[in-house]
């Protein structure tokens, strides 16, 4: 029998009785809400990517406080003297608190360290890693600067504090040793690599030893955990008890789980049908004159693990192979700039806009282009309305711990219409198979496959729709954290307790 449907409110009633005096204490890099100060005057901005999609609903849900670094040039004038402050700004559930950080270390930590080397080291994109020592000490001392304020935030009272991410690896390990008895649980929003790539990390038992400070360890999927295990028995020499996927390092237990993450689907099904949204349908065929045109679509962090370029090729490719849809056939591409004080992120970028020029030169007619590129902060609403109107999107990673942007497409369409082309090489792919599943780097399967999504029949489309809505809406965000929250306060109690030798 299926587990029912996780809502909000069973999550909370879960979180309330599981936590007990404990209070929740989230930690990421990035913070939920931003605040930018733009000709004088304050706005709020929530930032792109999996993280604020998953984990600001649950602590709306759940309350208690988030700790996360304020990069906004207007976060110093919204917080109070104890850098803290309530949001969601119209309806206040949780506490956001934030860190400063110099720019320096921001540099070393963030995008020396954390993406200049570890993001390459666990991504198959082929960019090679830089690991320069320089960044590896901001990046030790950027996680005790974390760690302080959590522990200013714990002050002593029996917590829980459940971390993301690679950016703060070493962060559980400063914990437990400040005051073990705070339940340390950690979800790692990306793909681990396997072992021969892991260890070309300089510090890679460092890292290990700082993540195996966790009570609990996610990963998205059942491979990452597993590539986990197997660097920290081969680096570290720890035991791996394969059976209850649990790690002792120091005879201290880490149960490492995979927790598929997943979205609101709820909420951005309901989103979807909203007026706000239809007009914005309107707006956007107008604007962009896709009236009669079959329209796919693809929503990117500009990033080079997501494949844009290869998805490029492959529609260039497309109009090549079928060029009956020259004219009939739009792709929208939107997109949001990230990282861009990173070479390899400055040359994706140039490396976008010259395949595109290539496609969009070779194949468009008077005022008809194969693809339109919106590499601006697209809101919201236009967004959820992109959705709605594409026939099919596309999500290309070369690799991506799940891809939310699939998920999000599959809540959207109510209409139960649709086609979503997945990359292999995402964990989304392995709950969503009724997706066309492409390899991003054959691009006349891609071309093909493009193709497919185009011509497939509505009852098909709609078979394969319902069936994916049904995934993504039995394994929702909630369900998710329910999962986590459930073994990070449960399991680990358990686990700690005096363990048997085997
Ligand atoms: O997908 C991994 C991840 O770190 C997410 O957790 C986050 O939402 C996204 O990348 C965005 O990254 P950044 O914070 O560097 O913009």
């Amino acid at each position: 029998m299926s587990e029912p449907t996780w809502t909000s409110e069973k999550l909370r009633r879960l979180v309330h009785r599981e936590i007990g005096d404990y209070r929740l204490i989230v930690v990421s890099n990035r913070q939920p809400y931003i605040h930018e100060l733009i000709e004088g005057k304050m706005h709020i901005a929530s930032p792109a990517g999996g993280l604020t999609t998953a984990i600001d609903p649950l602590m709306q849900e759940c309350g208690g406080t988030w700790v996360a670094y304020g990069g906004g040039e207007g976060d110093l004038y919204a917080v109070d003297e104890k850098n803290r402050i309530q949001v969601p700004s119209d309806d206040p559930s949780y506490t956001l608190r934030l860190v400063w950080l110099t720019q320096q270390e921001q540099q070393g930590y963030y995008n020396g360290f954390s993406n200049e080397g570890l993001w390459p080291l666990c991504h198959n994109a082929f960019i090679e890693p830089t690991f320069q020592t320089s960044d590896w000490h901001t990046y030790k001392s950027v996680n005790s600067v974390f760690a302080k304020q959590v522990l200013d935030e714990v002050d002593g009272r029996p917590a829980a504090v459940f971390t993301q991410d690679y950016h703060l690896a070493l962060l559980p390990r400063m914990l437990r040793q400040a005051d073990p008895t705070i339940i340390t649980g950690q979800f790692w929003h990306i793909p681990w690599p396997t072992y021969e790539i892991f260890r070309i990390c300089p510090w890679g038992d460092q890292l290990l030893d700082g993540l195996l400070g966790n009570d609990l360890l996610g990963f998205h999927i059942g491979d990452h955990c597993n590539n986990f295990m197997e660097a920290a028995a081969r680096v570290l020499g720890a035991r791996v008890h394969d059976e209850y996927n649990v790690v002792y390092q120091n005879e201290e237990p880490t149960l490492v789980r995979p927790f598929p993450i997943s979205v609101d689907f709820e909420h951005v099904s309901q989103e979807s049908q909203s007026q706000e949204v239809t007009d914005e349908m309107g707006r956007v065929m107008e604007e962009m004159d896709l009236g009669g045109k079959v329209v796919g679509l693809g929503i990117d962090r500009i990033d080079y693990t997501k494949g844009i370029p290869h998805r490029i090729r492959a529609i260039g490719r497309f109009f090549e192979v079928y060029p009956d849809y020259i004219g009939k056939v739009v792709f929208v591409q939107a997109g949001v700039m990230s990282r861009t004080k990173i070479d390899a992120y400055q040359h994706l970028s140039a490396e976008i806009d010259e395949e595109l020029k290539a496609v969009n030169d070779r194949f468009g007619t008077g005022n008809w282009l194969p693809i339109i590129y919106l590499p601006d902060n697209l809101s919201a609403v236009t967004l959820a309305a992109l959705r709605r109107i594409a026939r099919f999107c596309v999500v290309s990673s070369l690799h991506d711990g799940m891809n939310l942007v699939a998920k999000e497409y599959v809540a959207s369409r109510f209409d139960e219409d649709g086609v979503l082309i997945l990359s292999p090489f995402t964990g989304a792919a392995s709950e969503l198979t009724d997706a066309l599943i492409v390899n991003p780097y054959a691009t006349d399967d891609f071309a093909d496959a493009i193709r497919d999504a185009v011509i497939m029949p509505h009852k098909e489309r709609r078979e394969r729709m319902v069936r994916m809505r049904n995934v993504v809406e039995e394994n929702n965000i909630f369900k998710w954290a329910a999962r986590l929250f459930v073994d990070m306060m449960q399991g680990t109690r358990r686990a700690r307790r005096p363990i048997r030798s085997f």
